[in-house]
């Protein structure tokens, strides 16, 4: 596992910029994306870049069940507003939240996984340890998926919604099987909230408990912390 601890938002998305642009300059075509305040500065450095995407597929992690892509608070939004329209994709998927049929919905987004096998997947992580939105108890077996949100999820998102009852309670999203499969992870996290869940995550038990404990099994890792989320760590 290779941990890079910056001191500022500046220096964390050169760094996650400097992760893709390596993987590009590899031969990497997939790209796989998440959402959340935590990969803005990666993408905000990605679109100010040269680097180009235009040859390039990248799915999305996950998304509300019930919201359009045309939705300001879905994650396809999200995703136009803080990269696409910067740095498009030759393709680029989100799970279909508008599609209330689940098994189909789950079923169709996996089968696009498997057809593009992703070189780099970039995450942030929740408070309570979940990766996409899987949430603790989420099987490591588990592939994409209609999850019910745990309450801390629903208060910790509600701040993207003007009412905490606007934040859908269902999401679609890549199970931790699905996410294992990538051929390099970058996890990001940064501030004093994120200190507990990185300690567990990064140093504690591996268990279902803690989604993201089972980072630990994955052979290539880059984790990008800044001073404050990684102030619990063991780091020599
Ligand atoms: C959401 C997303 C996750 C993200 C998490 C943390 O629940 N589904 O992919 O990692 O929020 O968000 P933030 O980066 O804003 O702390």
């Amino acid at each position: 596992m290779n941990i890079i601890v910056v001191d500022n938002l500046a220096q964390a998305g050169q760094a996650g910029k400097d992760v893709f642009a390596k993987e590009l300059n590899n031969g990497a075509k997939v790209f796989g994306l998440a959402t959340g305040s935590t990969p803005i500065s990666t993408y905000d450095a990605i679109g100010n870049s040269d680097l180009d995407f235009s040859d390039c597929i990248s799915i999305n992690l996950d998304e509300y069940v019930g919201l359009k892509s045309t939705d300001s608070q879905s994650y396809h939004y999200f995703m136009q507003k803080h990269l696409f329209d910067k740095k498009p994709f030759k393709k680029s998927y989100v799970p279909d939240g508008s599609n209330l049929d689940a098994a189909k919905a789950t079923e169709d987004y996996e089968k696009i996984i498997n057809q593009n096998p992703i070189d780099l997947q970039i995450l942030g992580i929740g408070r309570n340890g979940h990766i996409g939105f899987n949430e603790p108890g989420t099987p490591f077996d588990s592939l994409t998926h209609e999850i019910n949100l745990t309450e801390s999820t629903i208060e910790a998102n509600a701040r993207f919604f003007e009412n905490i009852n606007d934040v859908p309670r269902k999401a679609y999203s890549m199970g931790i099987a699905s996410i294992m499969g990538a051929k390099h992870i970058l996890l990001e996290a940064f501030g004093t909230q994120k200190a507990e869940i990185i300690k567990a995550a990064l140093e504690g038990p591996v268990t279902e408990d803690v989604p993201a404990s089972v980072l630990q099994k994955h052979p290539n890792i880059t984790v990008i912390l800044d001073r404050d989320s990684a102030a619990q760590l063991n780091l020599n």
